[in-house]
C-alpha cells in the first residue's frame, strides 16, 4: 500500500543545488574572523548551467566546496538534489573539477579517470571501459596510455574533464577549470563542454572570475559582490549557442563589466 502523501518526504529535486541564506568565516591568524560569504541564496535548477561569477576572494571555492559537503556553513542550508549536506546525500551524484588538473604523474591518462571509480566496488574490467568511453567522449581516445607529461594543456584538461564525467554525476561542480588554459584551448573546451551538457543534460555550476566566459557557457549568471561575497545580480541568459563574438554576447559582456565598474573597484582577478 502507498502511504499518505503526507507522510513521504518530497525532496525537491528540480533543484539540483540550493543556497540558503548561507554565511561563512574563517577564523584569521590575529585571532579575528574572515567573513568570505554573506547571506547568500540561489538555485541551480536541474539541468541548467549557471555561472557563479566573482573576483577573487569572493568565497566562489568556498561555496562550491559546501556544495560537495567539504565544508559546512555557519549560517543557512545547503541542499543537494534537494537533501541537505548535513543529511543523507548521495555524493556520488556529485562531479568536481579543479583549476588545476590534479592529475597523478605516474598513472596513464585512463587510470587518472578511473581514480574516480576506485572507491566504488566496480571490477578492474568495468573501470577501464568506462574510463575509456570518457576519453573518447572529451576526444582523447587514443591516449589513454600516454602520462601526464606528454600532454598538453588543453589535453590534460580533457583527462581531468572526463574524471570529473566518469561516475555520470548529476551535477558537476567546475571551479574555474580552463582558467590556465590559452585563450584558443578555453574556447575549444567550452564548445565540448556545452556539446556534453547538450548530450548529458547534467547541471553545471561553473565558476569564474571571467564575465566573457559566463556569458558564453551559462543559462544563468549570479554574480558576486566582492569579499564578503553577496549576490549582487542574477540574470538569465537567453541567447542561443555558440555565443562567442556574437554582437548580443559582446553587449551582455560590456553591460556587464559596467555593472562591475560600478559595484567596485576592488574587482580583481
Ligand atoms: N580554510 C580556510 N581558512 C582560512 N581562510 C580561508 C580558507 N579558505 C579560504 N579562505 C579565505 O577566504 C577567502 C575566500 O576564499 P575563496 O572561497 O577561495 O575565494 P574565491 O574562490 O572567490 O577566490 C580568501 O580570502 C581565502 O584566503
Ligand atoms: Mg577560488
Amino acid at each position: 500500500m502507498t502511504p499518505p502523501a503526507a507522510h513521504v518526504a518530497h525532496p525537491d529535486q528540480r533543484q539540483a543545488l540550493a543556497f540558503r541564506h548561507v554565511s561563512k568565516q574563517f577564523p584569521r591568524g590575529d585571532g579575528g574572523a574572515l567573513e568570505v560569504l554573506r547571506d547568500v541564496s540561489f538555485d541551480v535548477p536541474a539541468g541548467s548551467v549557471v555561472s557563479i561569477l566573482g573576483p577573487s576572494g569572493s568565497g566562489k571555492s568556498t561555496l562550491l566546496n559546501m556544495a560537495a559537503g567539504l565544508l559546512a556553513p555557519d549560517q543557512g542550508r545547503v541542499l543537494v538534489l534537494g537533501h541537505e549536506t548535513t543529511g543523507t546525500v548521495d555524493w556520488s551524484r556529485l562531479g568536481y573539477m579543479f583549476q588545476d588538473d590534479r592529475l597523478l604523474p605516474w598513472r596513464t591518462a585512463i587510470d587518472n579517470v578511473g581514480l574516480a571509480l576506485e572507491t566504488g566496488s566496480i571490477g578492474r574490467r568495468e573501470k577501464r571501459e568506462r574510463s575509456q568511453a570518457q576519453l573518447s567522449l572529451v576526444g582523447l581516445g587514443d591516449f589513454a596510455s600516454a602520462y601526464p607529461h606528454q600532454l598538453s594543456g588543453g589535453m590534460r584538461s580533457r583527462v581531468a574533464l572526463a574524471r570529473s564525467l566518469v561516475t555520470e554525476p548529476d551535477i558537476l561542480l567546475m571551479d574555474e577549470p580552463f582558467s590556465r588554459l590559452d585563450a584558443q584551448t578555453r574556447t575549444t573546451m567550452h564548445t565540448e563542454l556545452l556539446r556534453i551538457h547538450r548530450e548529458r543534460g547534467m547541471s553545471i555550476v561553473f565558476v569564474t572570475h571571467d564575465v566573457e566566459e559566463a556569458v558564453i557557457l551559462a543559462d544563468h549568471i549570479v554574480m558576486f559582490s566582492p569579499r564578503p561575497g553577496r549576490v549582487h545580480t542574477e540574470l538569465a541568459v537567453e541567447l542561443p549557442h555558440p555565443r562567442l563574438g556574437t554582437p548580443d554576447a559582446l553587449s551582455l559582456v560590456a553591460e556587464l563589466r559596467a555593472a562591475i565598474a560600478g559595484m567596485s573597484a576592488d574587482w580583481v582577478i
